[in-house]
């Protein structure tokens, strides 16, 4: 009901404000409504906060794989705060899901990580489910015929990517595909930066391989193709999210589409992130941009980096306070086999942003 109106009210606000748009990353809500519904009836597909119809009718069709979609959207959450725990912009608005402040709905560079990210994490969650045996519908990955090398062979089982690519682009794209939907511009940006959150999952697939032999003599090593964990994918989409590029919708042959802002006619690269709007700064307090400012977060004084006192508090200095960490040390093994420790308290310096 409430995706209906504001689906309905995106139309009118698009002519409005033309940037105020209902998005397509509703479905993270299901990070935290996902676990109280059991997935063994096809009428709760109903009752998912966030799910557009053609979502509904999926989770109908597979109910198999919304424990698999309700845990990729929990690692989305996860992992993009881990990513951006060093940033002014700490993706801490990922958590009010399926209702997002203005940093995610603007069609913003941080917009476009998320949208990358989710692309990825659930085609990822949903490959690698496939390995573990976690879905009837699907298995092992297939495998290549061609030995990865002398004294290498082909063992075990390769992450299924591709069924994870179709399955997880089907239910992640749905809200952009459908006709009744709002702004084209952010429709063609949300798809693009989904695309390259797949092409960087893609790009992670590697071999992996491990020892037989006598006695661990590795003389047979047996191989499969595996993804990365989704941190590293997300550490990769980062760097694209530092090197976005903006784009605007205009004529480009004959039709209209997203091409780089500055007079740099080419269409724009499949794998660059790209954004509509600009975002602030992040340093001071602007609810309608959705900046809740760096005032209190902590920073690092001895760092360089971007979460370095000087950069996260934007110059206007820094409190430092004192904490007691509280840490295992003197160790001993005893023979045979356990490990007894001490407790060691130290002092820590800290430092927040003024
Ligand atoms: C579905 O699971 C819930 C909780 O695990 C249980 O109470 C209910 O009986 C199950 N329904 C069916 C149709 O299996
Ligand atoms: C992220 O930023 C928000 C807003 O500035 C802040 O309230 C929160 O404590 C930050 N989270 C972390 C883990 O630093
Ligand atoms: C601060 O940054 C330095 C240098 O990058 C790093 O070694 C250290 O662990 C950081 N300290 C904290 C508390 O994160
Ligand atoms: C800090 O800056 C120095 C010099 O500018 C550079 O060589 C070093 O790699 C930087 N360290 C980090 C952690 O970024």
């Amino acid at each position: 009901m409430r995706l209906a109106v504001c689906c309905v009210l995106a139309s009118v606000c698009a002519l409005l404000f033309n940037s105020r748009v209902c998005h397509s990353i509703r479905w993270l809500a299901l990070a935290r409504t996902g676990s109280s519904i059991p997935f063994n009836q096809t009428q709760n597909c109903k009752h998912l906060e966030g799910l557009v119809s053609a979502q509904q009718q999926l989770c109908r069709s597979n109910l198999d794989l919304m424990q698999s979609i309700t845990q990729a959207a929990r690692e989305v959450k996860k992992t993009c705060r881990k990513t951006f725990s060093d940033m002014r912009w700490n993706c801490s608005s990922i958590e009010m899901a399926p209702n997002f402040p203005p940093d995610l709905e603007r069609g913003t560079r941080e917009s476009a990580f998320v949208y990358a990210l989710s692309a990825a994490a659930i085609s990822h969650t949903i490959a690698r489910a496939c390995t573990s045996g976690d879905l009837p519908s699907c298995s092992c990955g297939p495998m290549a015929s061609e030995a990865p090398g002398p004294g290498f062979r082909w063992g075990g089982c390769n992450d299924n990517l591709n069924y994870g690519i179709l399955l997880g682009s089907k239910f992640s794209d749905a809200p952009m595909k459908m006709k009744r939907s709002r702004s084209q511009a952010n429709k063609l940006m949300n798809l693009h930066n989904s695309e390259v959150g797949r092409q960087a999952l893609k790009a992670s697939l590697e071999i992996k391989c491990k020892c037989h032999g006598v006695s661990g003599s590795c003389s047979v090593k047996t191989c499969w193709k595996g993804l990365q964990g989704l941190g590293g994918i997300a550490q990769d989409l980062k760097l694209k999210y530092l090197s976005a590029t903006r784009v605007v919708h205009r004529p480009l042959g004959t039709r209209k589409q997203l091409v780089p802002k500055d007079i740099d006619v080419r269409p724009i690269r499949e794998n660059e992130l790209v954004y509509l709007q600009s975002s602030p700064d992040f340093c001071t307090k602007n609810e309608k941009m959705g900046s809740y400012g760096t005032q209190e977060r902590q920073c690092n004084k001895t760092s360089n980096g971007s979460d370095s006192c000087d950069l996260m508090c934007c110059g206007r200095g820094y409190n430092p306070y004192t904490e007691k960490v509280v840490e295992r040390c003197h160790c001993k093994y005893h023979w045979c086999c356990y490990v007894t420790c001490k407790k060691c308290e130290r002092i820590v310096e800290r430092y927040v942003c003024k």
